[in-house]
C-alpha cells in the first residue's frame, strides 16, 4: 500500500520540491499529501501548489513560545490527513518529545552536516572552522535529541580553499537533493539500510 507522506518546510524548499518529484516520478511506495509550512511567506508553499500537492500552514509566532500549542496544532493538521511519514526538510522549528515520541521511526530529517559532527545551526560555517576537508549532509530518523537520530543516508563533499559558508551550504545542497530523495524512496518501501554517497 502506498504511503502517505507529510513534508514540513520553512523556506525555499528546494529538498521538498526534489522528494515531491521523485515520488510522482512514479514507482514509489511513498505518495506525497501534504506540504506544511509554519511560515506563510515560506516559498516553498508556492512550489508545492505548483506541483499539485495540498498545503497548510501553522504560523508558530502567535503561540508566543508555547511549544505544546504550537505542536497540538501541527498535529491537529496531521489528523486531518493521516500521513505514514513526516519528512522534515529545511523545517526549522525545533520539535519537542512530545511531538516526536509518537513518530518516531515514521519521521526523518535533513541536516546540513555528516553528523554526528554539527548539530543545531551554522553548519557550514563551523566545519569552516574546524579547518575541515570535508563536508556533507545526513538524512535521518528523528529522536528527541536535535539532530541525533539512526543515520539514513550520508553524502560528502570536499571543502575547497577560498569556500565561504555560501559556497559550501550550495555544494552541500545539490547533494541533499540527490540524497533524500534516495533515502525516502528506500524508507517508503520499508527498507531501512543506509545510503552512503561519495
Ligand atoms: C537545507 O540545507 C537543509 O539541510 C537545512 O535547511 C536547508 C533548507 O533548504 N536544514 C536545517 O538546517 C535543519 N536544521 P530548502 O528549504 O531549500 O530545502
Amino acid at each position: 500500500m502506498t504511503k502517505r507522506v507529510a513534508i514540513f518546510i520553512s523556506g525555499g524548499g528546494s529538498n521538498m520540491v526534489r522528494l515531491v518529484e521523485d515520488m510522482q516520478a512514479g514507482n514509489h511506495a511513498g505518495e506525497p499529501v501534504l506540504v506544511l509550512a509554519n511560515d506563510i511567506n515560506a516559498d516553498g508553499l508556492t512550489k508545492a501548489k505548483a506541483l499539485g500537492v495540498p498545503t497548510a500552514v501553522v504560523d508558530h509566532r502567535p503561540f508566543k513560545g508555547d511549544r505544546a500549542a504550537f505542536e497540538a496544532a501541527l498535529q491537529a493538521v496531521l489528523d486531518q490527513v493521516q500521513p505514514d511519514i513526516i519528512c522534515l526538510a529545511g523545517f526549522m522549528r525545533v520539535l519537542t518529545e512530545g511531538f516526536v515520541a509518537p513518530w518516531e521511526g515514521k519521521m526523518l530529517n535533513i541536516h546540513p552536516s555528516l553528523l554526528p559532527k554539527y548539530k543545531g545551526l551554522h553548519t557550514h560555517a563551523r566545519a569552516l572552522e574546524a579547518g575541515d576537508r570535508e563536508h556533507g549532509c545526513t538524512v535521518h530518523l528523528v529522536t528527541p535529541a536535535l539532530d541525533d537520530g539512526p543515520i539514513l543516508g550520508q553524502a560528502h563533499v570536499p571543502v575547497l580553499e577560498g569556500d565561504t559558508p555560501d559556497d559550501l551550504a550550495a555544494r552541500v545542497l545539490v547533494q541533499e537533493h540527490r540524497l533524500y530523495p534516495a533515502v525516502l524512496r528506500r524508507f517508503a518501501a520499508g527498507d531501512m539500510r543506509p545510503i552512503m554517497l561519495p
